[in-house]
């Protein structure tokens, strides 16, 4: 944690509290409450019963294996294969129902089967096959949201390969080092996507990753600008004409259920991201069990996961957990602006949309654009909403409530992380009293709590640590690479009890209330960034010294990136140069990691041993009183930064 103390500001609880809709329990996947008591009394044969509706090769001989905690194991002795879960085992009875509404930025619409989709998942796993690519392989996915990323990812869970998704907005660099770490030995990319009307060059980007990772033999470039792209004789291939030259039968091999499925990386404390490792069994378990409860999925909903792929969301509520359940989905290509402001809630009309699920920064962004552009369109197909990524503020709460949800469509607030893999504090929606900026209570089978300093649970009401008291099938294994590191960030603060990072209070009716992250990772747009990770990007510039970066509260991505930034000596630094910085930063991580401002200052504050006082930094950024600084090494460097970060706190574009 740092210098800065746990950054825990408690959202104000407005009072208002709204029943689950009447007789919506009747008919519900979960409509009895009598459910928390029942998973409480035997968490892991609730698990179990949650696993079995998954067909499995073998049974497990051993639910949950402790003998090694922390490194947990579930339905050991099991095998199953992923992508027959997700897709083969629904092929009698609804191989023609659609998986994917595909809708792609342009306007271009594809209507995805279930057997189409097998189909062309059988076909490309035996063209990764041919590209040395088999049980324990690792594969590397950077593309768009475009029908050949789940099909990727479905052929390496097919053949028992691990793949790793890097987010289309990320910058080669980025890539380079994830594959790198990853060791994967193929990539699979596109020659562009399109977001905002724009071509993003994904293999000019792969290209200039793939030159610094000698260990990726293959680079497998899906179609879909059409566009000339360069191209490497003997290292990159069409996935058409892959696809085209295979056969579409590929027997799905049984898998371990501890069988790595993917990594995924994510932004921690020290700059190095950490690839969080997710079985096959225990990972599908929760996936699909959460998706069907959270969402009380019927059998004639149209379910619509706002996320991209490239982020755990739409790993687990795009791809595994839906597919597992047999749903029909949206699956959208571009931003949801574009061309105007009415596209999400054109789309949502259009398939007759039953369930959304977006993020509160979405929820901002449709609230400032206006309620005309939802207005117009009937929605009235919505039953349930959801929200993920970052607290959501009660006014962004009601407003997705009121109009989107016609003002009776229960929200559900779901917290869950990377490392988690599935929701853990939701609301059932037939059975919770939703209180707006409250997650309600952790999911039947999962058990949460709120500890001081001392680990031991602080009073109701008051702020604390979230941690986890109990290992659930979903939980990350380990850090690719790192046991050590894993125990370290997640199991040694609270021998036994697993760490968040995130601030909580429990309210007098054990409603769960999110207080943010309290180590040093921002959240922007629901998207963890470390402040090390921009900070080093942005000394990598020949022209910073140093840099502190801390996350300000900002109105619509809940958090925005201030840095501060000192100079070399003889550096003249002007408005030209803030924005090259900027865009270095772009280069290096990815646009998202861009500072929304860069104060350039002489020094930075630091105590006496020489520590950053980012909590400073953070007060001069949301302009609070600053209280007691006697502690810095440098007292009168921060009214300096202070009077500057005032005249220009906004630099965004
Ligand atoms: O701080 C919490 C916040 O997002 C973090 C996890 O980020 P990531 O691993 O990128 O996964 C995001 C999608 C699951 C958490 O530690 N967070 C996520 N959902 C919520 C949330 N904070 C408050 N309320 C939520 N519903």
């Amino acid at each position: 944690m740092g210098d800065t103390g746990p950054a825990i500001d408690a959202l104000q609880q407005r009072g208002e509290a709204y029943p689950p809709p009447a007789g919506m329990a009747t008919y519900a996947v979960v409509g009895d409450p009598a459910v928390y008591d029942r998973a409480a009394a035997d968490p892991v044969g609730w698990w179990e019963d949650q696993a079995r509706r998954l067909q499995w090769d073998t049974p497990w001989h051993t639910a949950l294996d402790e003998s090694d905690a922390p490194f947990y194991r579930w339905f050991t002795g099991g095998t199953l294969n992923v992508a027959a879960n997700c897709l083969d085992r629904h092929l009698a009875e609804r191989g023609d129902r659609i998986a994917f509404h595909w809708e792609g930025e342009p306007g271009d619409r594809l209507h995805i089967t279930y057997r189409e989709l097998h189909e062309r998942v059988c076909r490309f796993a035996n063209a990764l096959r041919t590209l040395g690519v088999g049980r324990g392989g690792r594969v590397a996915i950077y593309m768009g949201m475009i029908p050949e990323l789940p099909v990727a990812m479905l052929a390496c869970a097919r053949l028992g390969a691990a793949h790793t998704v890097v987010f289309g907005g990320f910058s080669s660099e980025a890539l380079r080092d994830r594959m790198e770490d990853f060791g994967a030995t193929v990539l699979v990319t596109q020659d562009h996507s399109f977001r905002a009307g724009k071509h993003v060059h994904l293999k000019d980007n792969a290209d200039v990753a793939l030159a610094g990772a000698p260990g990726v033999r293959h680079c497998v470039v899906a179609r879909r600008s059409g566009d000339p792209v360069e191209w490497t004789e003997g290292r990159d291939a069409w996935f058409h004409d892959l696809e085209q030259a295979s056969s579409p039968d590929c027997p799905a091999e049984p898998m371990d259920a501890e069988q790595m499925l993917f990594a995924l990386y994510t932004s921690g404390t020290t700059g190095k991201p950490k690839g969080i490792v997710h079985t096959s069994g225990g990972y599908l378990t929760g996936a699909s069990a959460t998706h069907r409860m959270v969402f009380d999925l019927r059998d004639d909903d149209v379910y619509w996961c706002a996320a991209d792929i490239g982020w755990v969301t739409g790993h687990s509520y795009i791809v595994y957990g839906p597919l597992a359940n047999g749903a029909t989905s949206v699956m959208y290509e571009g931003a949801p602006a574009f061309p105007s402001h009415s596209r999400m809630w054109e789309i949502a009309e259009r398939y007759r949309v039953s369930i959304l699920y977006t993020a509160p920064t979405a929820i901002r962004s449709y609230m400032k654009w206006g309620d005309s552009y939802p207005k117009v369109h009937d929605l009235s197909a919505i039953r349930v909403l959801g929200s993920v990524g970052e607290p959501i503020n009660p006014e962004a709460w009601e407003w997705y409530r009121d109009l989107i949800g016609s003002g009776t469509a229960p929200v559900v607030d779901t917290w869950w992380q990377t490392e988690t893999g599935s929701m853990m504090i939701s609301p059932l929606p037939a059975i919770s009293t939703l209180k707006p900026g409250s997650a309600s209570r952790p999911l039947p089978g999962i058990s949460a709590r709120v500890v001081g300093e001392d680990g031991l649970d602080v009073p109701r009401g008051e702020g604390g640590y979230l941690v986890i008291d109990r290992p659930w099938p979903s939980m990350l294994r380990t850090l690719l690479g790192d046991d050590d590191r894993y125990v370290a960030t997640y199991w040694s603060r609270f021998p036994g009890l697993y760490l968040a990072g995130d601030g909580c209070r429990v309210d007098e009716d054990g409603d769960y209330w999110l207080l943010g992250r309290i180590d040093d990772v921002m959240n922007v747009s629901g998207h963890r960034l470390s402040t090390i990770e921009v900070e080093s990007a942005l000394v990598d510039h020949h022209a910073v010294a140093e840099a502190a970066v801390v996350g300000r509260a900002d109105e619509l991505t809940g958090q925005a990136i201030a840095a501060f930034v000192t100079l070399r000596d003889g550096v003249v630094g002007d408005e030209a140069l803030i924005a090259e910085l900027r865009n270095h930063v772009a280069t290096l991580i990815g646009p998202i990691a861009k500072p929304a401002s860069i104060v350039l200052t002489a020094d930075l504050p630091k105590t006496r041993s020489g520590k950053i006082m980012r909590r400073l930094l953070r007060d001069v950024s949301e302009q609070r009183h600053l209280g007691d600084v006697t502690t810095l090494a440098n007292e009168e460097v921060v009214e300096e930064i202070a009077a500057m970060a005032t005249v220009n706190p906004h630099q965004e574009d």
